[in-house]
């Protein structure tokens, strides 16, 4: 007996490449070598304190039991509150629906629009889970990618040219992960301008990175646009810009027939998300932001500090992210090249090769669509990360 016998649609599943990543790391770390993981995509820093004292306060105060499916009340209050702050977003808290992190928001939100044969237009490159989560639901994932000289983002010709009679749902993040690519407003708006000739596609935007923007234009949200409103999931949560990756706790703002059909799958899979970090993520949504701002400030002091470093690699193409906290640079003109040992023929040989060679862990670009890059995660300590790329350089030197 063994893993033929599990589910076809589990077999069909990729393993994800970053916690893949993050786990020879770890094995390494285990033997006695000095790895810097960059890998990850967690910030380094402590949840705020006035968040954790909330969490505290919920385990002193006895809220022990199940919560409700689509969260407790305050918090959806909070969020609704959230969205019409920041992001012009006009959602009750009946239109909330609290899941157990971003990734779980975006697999349902998936599970509930896509029928067996429609199609998900993905940007590419994209975070490795979208299309191991649209295989899950039986869709087919359509992967339209963002060319290097157009900072890895969709044009809307190329979104329009992409959109067949099977399409039911266009996906994205902004800020990107693995890119950091961030979408204007006038490009969200031209997006939504093809979302609004067709009535039967549906926007499933991923808003994680919101807070970690280094753009002058700040963030936009898409389901701010009337028009299309109604056909609009907007996915974020707490877990990037607070520093809560661990608590677990995201949420989708959708129509409100939508976040019934999200509530209906969570009753019957998860039920409603710890009752505990439920009352953390309500003092992150109604506190102050002052952390949510420092923490953004040192991501964007550490993208100039790899960045720049990286671009002094011979044959390294670096675009600047605009937001989250990685950097992707384009390595292929390594692929093909040699140090008498290994041979470096793909994203994937070039980042173990490097974490063998210079114990720095990165992650591949091909589990992002993206096989010409390699994602390096900005959220580790400045000295780190300049050691980091002093190591890059040094390896790579005995590539010929
Ligand atoms: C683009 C993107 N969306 C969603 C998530 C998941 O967030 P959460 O930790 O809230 O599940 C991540 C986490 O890496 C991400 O990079």
């Amino acid at each position: 007996m063994s893993v033929e016998l599990l589910s076809s649609r589990i077999n069909a599943l990729e393993e994800s490449a970053t916690l893949g990543m993050t786990k020879k790391a770890r094995e390494l770390a285990a033997q006695g070598h000095k790895v810097i993981s960059l890998s990850v995509g967690e910030p380094d820093f402590k949840t705020p304190k006035h968040i954790c004292d909330a969490a505290k306060d919920a385990i002193d105060a006895g809220f022990h039991g199940y919560s409700p499916v689509a969260g407790y009340p305050d918090l959806r209050k909070a969020i609704a509150d959230k969205l019409k702050r920041d992001n012009n977003l006009e959602w009750g808290p009946e239109n909330i629906v609290v899941s157990t992190g971003a990734k779980h928001a975006l697999a349902n939100a998936i599970s509930v629009l896509v029928n067996p044969g429609e199609e998900v237009i993905i940007f590419a490159p994209y975070w490795v889970s979208y299309s191991e989560m649209v295989k899950l639901a039986e869709g087919t994932s359509v992967i339209v990618e963002g060319a290097f000289d157009n900072n890895f983002k969709v044009t809307p010709e190329q979104f329009e040219a992409a959109i067949t009679p099977k399409t039911k749902l266009v996906m994205f993040a902004s800020p990107n992960n693995p890119t950091g690519s961030v979408y204007t407003e006038e490009e969200l708006r031209a997006i939504a301008a093809i979302v609004e000739k067709h009535p039967n596609i549906f926007v499933l935007a991923d808003e994680i990175y919101e807070y970690i923007n280094f753009t002058a234009g700040g963030h936009f949200s898409i389901g701010s646009i009337p028009a299309i409103k109604d056909r609009v999931i907007t996915v974020n949560g707490v877990a990037k810009g607070h520093a809560m990756t661990g608590w677990r706790i995201g949420f989708t703002a959708s129509a409100k027939w939508i976040a019934e059909g999200l509530e209906k799958l969570q009753g019957q899979v998860t039920s409603g998300t710890c009752s505990i970090a439920q009352k953390a993520a309500t003092a992150a949504f109604n506190g102050p932001l002052d952390e949510a701002y420092k923490m953004k400030e040192a991501y964007d002091r550490r993208r100039h500090l790899v960045v720049g470093l990286l671009r002094e690699i011979p044959g390294f193409k670096v675009n600047m992210p605009d937001g989250a906290f990685y950097a992707f640079p384009d390595i292929s003109y390594y692929f093909g090249k040699t140090d008498g040992k290994t041979t470096i023929n793909n994203s994937d040989d070039f980042c173990m090769w490097l974490l063998a060679e210079a114990f720095v862990a990165t992650v591949a670009g091909s589990g992002f669509g993206a096989p010409n890059c390699m994602r390096i995660s900005t959220a580790a300590a400045d000295e780190q990360l300049a050691e980091a790329c002093e190591r890059i350089k040094t390896a790579v030197a005995k590539l010929k």
